[in-house]
């Protein structure tokens, strides 16, 4: 078997085949805001509720920053950490749904300028707490034929910023913060084998901002609206995850001939500890082999799997050869999964 990394740098309209992550970052707000500080805000809640029902403990909260503040820190991070110049990456990918801007620019146009580069492809991808995964997957498709060879995938939200914060269902649960991988040509047979991607659009009022949009724009009537802010039926998403979680897993780890005991590591969504605990226990892992930080960070969307993935690696869980399973779910109703032979070239 070939040992030495097959990218080949020559011939950029060359089919790279295998593409991995070759490095990861993340950045977090300033902030860190205990369960207390609900209380002493006059919320009806308790740090034991919280803890009991979501193993949340604290989160960040983004005041001064941005979405892109927080994108183009993880982005250098990760870039430094896959040992590359900026200049090589060729496109830039943003999962967010809490962009600094309404309309535009993209999240993923600040973070082109922010890096200081200029006229590669930089998008955004909106598919909420599933976006990193979705946008995995797209970037790994743009990169197979040849096109682009090192994109920067970045997961990032601010949903702190959408919550209406005397809504104690809803505002406890979330933190802010962002999540990057730098994706590069790997070793054959290593990085991302199969993803499964998908969606139940007929369930979208379960989760969902009502106003503020092109349907009901805000007023000054409306401005003062809850419904200004994330609406979600906690129950309903609970259980949209749990049904779909190991389903979706189940496909993605045949189309990748593997099964279940195949897999070494699992970084799920970090929504809450109950369902984390629900899907280790179907899939049959143990407690080590599935990595949660909702504790430090609460859910940050799109940035979730990300922020994790970063951690996991820079923990050394994650080792050369490992089968790293990823799984999302949030507002859509959109759900996904990637899975990857984590390649390592500090092997
Ligand atoms: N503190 C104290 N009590 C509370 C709080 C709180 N923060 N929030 C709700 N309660 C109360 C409710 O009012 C209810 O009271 P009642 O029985 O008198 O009506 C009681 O606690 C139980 O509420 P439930 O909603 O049944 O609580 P549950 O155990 O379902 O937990 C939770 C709620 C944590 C929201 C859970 O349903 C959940 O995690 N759902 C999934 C959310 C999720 O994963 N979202 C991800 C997608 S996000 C995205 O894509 C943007």
């Amino acid at each position: 078997m070939a040992t030495k990394n097959p990218i080949i740098k020559d011939a950029p309209n060359s089919v790279v085949r295998s593409i991995g992550v070759i490095g990861t970052g993340r950045a977090l707000p300033q902030k860190v805001f205990k369960n207390d500080e609900f209380v002493n805000l006059g919320l009806d809640t308790s740090d034991e509720w919280i803890v009991e029902r979501t193993g949340i403990k604290q989160r960040y909260i983004a005041k001064e920053e941005c979405a892109s503040d927080l994108a183009i820190a993880a982005a250098n991070k990760a870039i430094l950490n896959a040992k590359i110049d900026k200049s090589e990456i060729d496109c830039i990918v943003v999962a967010t749904t809490s962009p600094d801007y309404p309309l535009f620019p993209s999240v993923g146009c600040l973070v082109q300028s922010g890096l200081g580069l200029t006229d590669i492809p930089a998008f955004d991808l909106s598919a909420a707490c599933t976006g990193f995964i979705y946008a995995m997957e797209v970037a790994t498709s743009m990169m197979r034929n040849g096109t682009y060879r090192k994109v920067l995938v970045i997961g990032v939200d601010t949903l702190s910023k959408y919550c209406d914060w005397k809504d104690r269902s809803v505002v406890i649960l979330f933190g802010d913060g962002a999540g990057a991988v730098v994706l590069g040509g790997v070793e054959d047979g290593y990085g991302l084998l199969a993803s499964q991607l998908g969606a139940k659009g007929k369930d979208w009022e379960k989760l969902v901002v009502p106003i503020g949009g092109a349907k009901e724009p805000l007023t000054a009537e409306n401005i003062s609206s809850p419904d200004r802010y994330i609406k979600m039926d906690g129950k309903a998403v609970y259980k949209f995850a749990v049904n779909i979680i190991v389903d979706v897993i189940e496909k993605a780890l045949e189309k990748a001939n593997l099964k279940k005991e195949d897999i070494s590591f699992f970084i799920p969504h970090q929504a809450n500890k109950r369902i984390i605990e629900y899907a280790r226990e179907k899939l049959g892992l143990s407690t080590e082999q599935v990595y949660v930080n909702i504790d430090t960070y609460g859910n940050t969307s799109a940035a979730s799997i990300a922020i994790a993935m970063d951690e996991a690696a820079e923990k050394g869980l994650l080792k050369n050869g490992d089968i790293i399973v990823t799984v999302g779910f949030g507002a859509g109703l959109t759900y996904g999964t990637n899975i990857l032979k984590w390649y390592s070239s500090k092997k």
